[in-house]
């Protein structure tokens, strides 16, 4: 497998920022290379990984609802979804508004090329009449040009608790970011992970299998791949921990003794005292506060929250204000 050399930079960026803090940082999206997406997957389909199906519940009962709301001006939109992932989630509304004969086109925007172009190709062999248009870009710059270039009204998903992987402060700038580009009529679909007892949401980032744990140890050895670190996995332990104050849930590495990895591509050798952690991922849960304040917070209204049937997720619906 090869990276791209900007690809290379952006790691080796990352790397050295995040290891010059206190406590030090790896950011989330380190975890997406090729064998941590397999392991994402894996985890989709755990039972202890209850959001997933707890969206697709939501999704499957709320579909000709969104269909109504989507397409209530009867004009044609685009719907366009940040971080599309596999899709699986989406090809429910996806085929549902093919059926009803909603004119539509389907945005996916993704940083990554190899899974907007699998991803793409699903969609033909699956829903062949389908109008798909990637967009290979980060959020930010593919919003400005989504706005520069057509005039049809837009319908954003931000689904699969995405969201809960800014901190709150994060995640209404990101929300305030989307916004500012909204127009009338626009409409903003967000999934949210809701607080709920404690030991559910702490098992479902400490599953019994221990693939969280081989998704947090990706990390590193990706780092050693790409960068020619030198960490040893089983020397470090996977500690996620959920705190029902906050609505929190920090994943940490744990470093089992004093040691130092050397990489290759920072040339230096980094120290990590025994109990040392890296800080690898925040997984936020909301409540209804949290999440009506980041709509005041970014001008825009509730228009409706869509539950799965025990209350453990929401898909927000969101409008610009008038
Ligand atoms: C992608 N994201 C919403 C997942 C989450 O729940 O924070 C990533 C994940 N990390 C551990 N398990 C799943």
């Amino acid at each position: 497998m090869t990276i791209t050399d900007s690809k290379y930079t952006e790691v080796m960026h990352a790397v050295e920022a995040g290891f010059a803090k206190h406590p030090k940082r790896l950011p989330s999206w380190l975890f997406y290379d090729e064998a941590g997406d397999k392991i994402f997957q894996a985890i989709m389909h755990m039972p202890e990984y209850y959001l997933t199906s707890c969206e697709y519940e939501i999704l499957q009962s709320n579909k000709d609802k969104l269909y109504q709301y989507f397409s209530k001006h009867d004009d044609a939109f685009d719907l366009i979804e940040l971080g599309a992932g596999d899709g699986l989630k989406t090809e429910i509304i996806l085929r549902h508004f093919q059926d009803r004969k909603a004119a539509f086109r389907y945005m996916p925007i993704d940083v990554s090329a190899t899974v907007l172009s699998s991803l793409t190709h699903r969609l033909a062999d699956i829903l062949p009449k389908l109008v798909v248009h990637p967009v290979n870009n980060r959020y930010d710059a593919a919003l400005r040009t989504l706005y520069n270039d057509d005039v049809n009204r837009k319908v954003f998903l931000f689904l699969g608790a995405n969201i809960g992987n800014f901190d709150p402060h994060e995640a209404e700038n990101f929300v305030s970011m989307i916004a500012s580009r909204m127009r009338q009529g626009d409409q903003l679909l967000i999934g949210f992970d809701l607080k709920k007892d404690p030991r559910l949401i702490q098992a479902a980032y400490d599953d019994p299998h221990g693939i969280t744990r081989q998704f947090n140890m990706n990390l590193l050895i990706r780092l050693n791949r790409e960068l020619g670190a030198t960490f040893i996995p089983d020397q470090f332990r996977h500690y996620p921990c959920y705190d029902p104050e906050t609505g929190m849930t920090k994943s940490y590495l744990v470093s089992l003794r004093a040691q130092d990895v050397y990489i290759a591509a920072l040339q230096t050798s980094v120290h990590f005292d025994r109990w040392e952690v890296i800080h690898t991922e925040v997984s936020q849960k909301y409540d209804i506060p949290m999440i009506e304040t980041i709509a005041a917070a970014s001008e825009l209204e509730i228009v409706d929250f869509l539950y799965d049937c025990k209350h453990y997720f929401c898909d927000v619906l969101f409008k610009k204000k008038n």
